[in-house]
């Protein structure tokens, strides 16, 4: 396991430092996801009013308690600036998660949504573990985006989840490139939810949201074995 914090090198000559996120380092993670996460796929954008709502602190408990587990990647750029992150979880199988993100009626539809994509699907007896990684939230400052960023921190993710005793990692992948970061590290697709048809509460209430669809179609439940 490489020790942190620890440079990457971009392809384009900049230089990053990647390091272990921190509780401290909370109101500058909620800054950049707020920026740079919350417009981009159906499902962020559920959340992207979260931070004037009146549960915005089940959030920041969950974006925090995200930091807590030593699992979490910080990227800070050559003068210091936070420029992506990959929160990360470890589960065992008395966890009961997202229920901190519920309770406004977009809190549940994006609680339905991803519940419904590993509705059934027990990994822990899939890959017979007590620990499994759950790559939760990830965003790159979009200045910085196809550099390679993403790719490094689930790669070392999965390290940091082997060195934790995770024996699985899984991922819901609500855009598409997340999903492709994700199987480019042997992630399997399990099942996929089209945001188009999605019903909830008797609606369809994602199906209106043509530009984002026309890029993010999906929600993607992906997992693999950690060896
Ligand atoms: C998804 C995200 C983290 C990818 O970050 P990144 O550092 O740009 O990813 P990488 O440079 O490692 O690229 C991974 C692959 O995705 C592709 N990709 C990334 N962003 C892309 C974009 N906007 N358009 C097309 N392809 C893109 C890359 O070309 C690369 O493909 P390749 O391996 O065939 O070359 C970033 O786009 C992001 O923060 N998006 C907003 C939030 C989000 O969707 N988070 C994930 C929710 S689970």
């Amino acid at each position: 396991m490489s020790s942190f914090p620890r440079k990457f090198f971009a392809k384009d000559g900049q230089v990053f430092t990647i390091d272990i996120g921190r509780p401290e380092e909370l109101d500058e993670v909620i800054e950049l996801l707020r920026i740079h996460f919350f417009a981009t796929s159906p499902n962020c954008y559920l959340v992207s009013d979260w931070s004037g709502a009146s549960d915005s602190n089940g959030m920041s408990n969950y974006l925090s308690s995200c930091l807590r587990h030593p699992v979490s990647l910080t990227v800070r750029d050559s003068a210091g600036r936070l420029v992506a992150v990959r929160l990360n979880e470890l589960e065992e199988p008395e966890d009961v998660h997202l229920d901190s993100l519920t309770s406004q009626s977009k809190r549940r539809l994006i609680t339905a949504l991803l519940t419904d994509l590993e509705a059934g699907i027990d990994l822990f007896t899939t890959f017979n573990t007590n620990k499994i990684l759950s790559l939760a939230m990830m965003t790159v400052d979009e200045s910085y985006c196809k550099l390679g960023l993403a790719t490094t921190l689930v790669g070392l993710s999965l390290e940091l989840g082997k060195a934790n005793g995770a024996g699985a990692v899984k991922v819901c992948a609500v855009s598409r490139h997340a999903a492709k970061v994700a199987a480019k590290h042997g992630l399997e697709t399990l099942r996929t939810i089209d945001y188009a048809t999605y019903e909830f509460e008797g609606a369809t209430p994602l199906a209106h949201l043509d530009d984002l669809l026309a890029e993010h179609p999906v929600a993607a439940f992906l997992a693999c074995r950690l060896t």
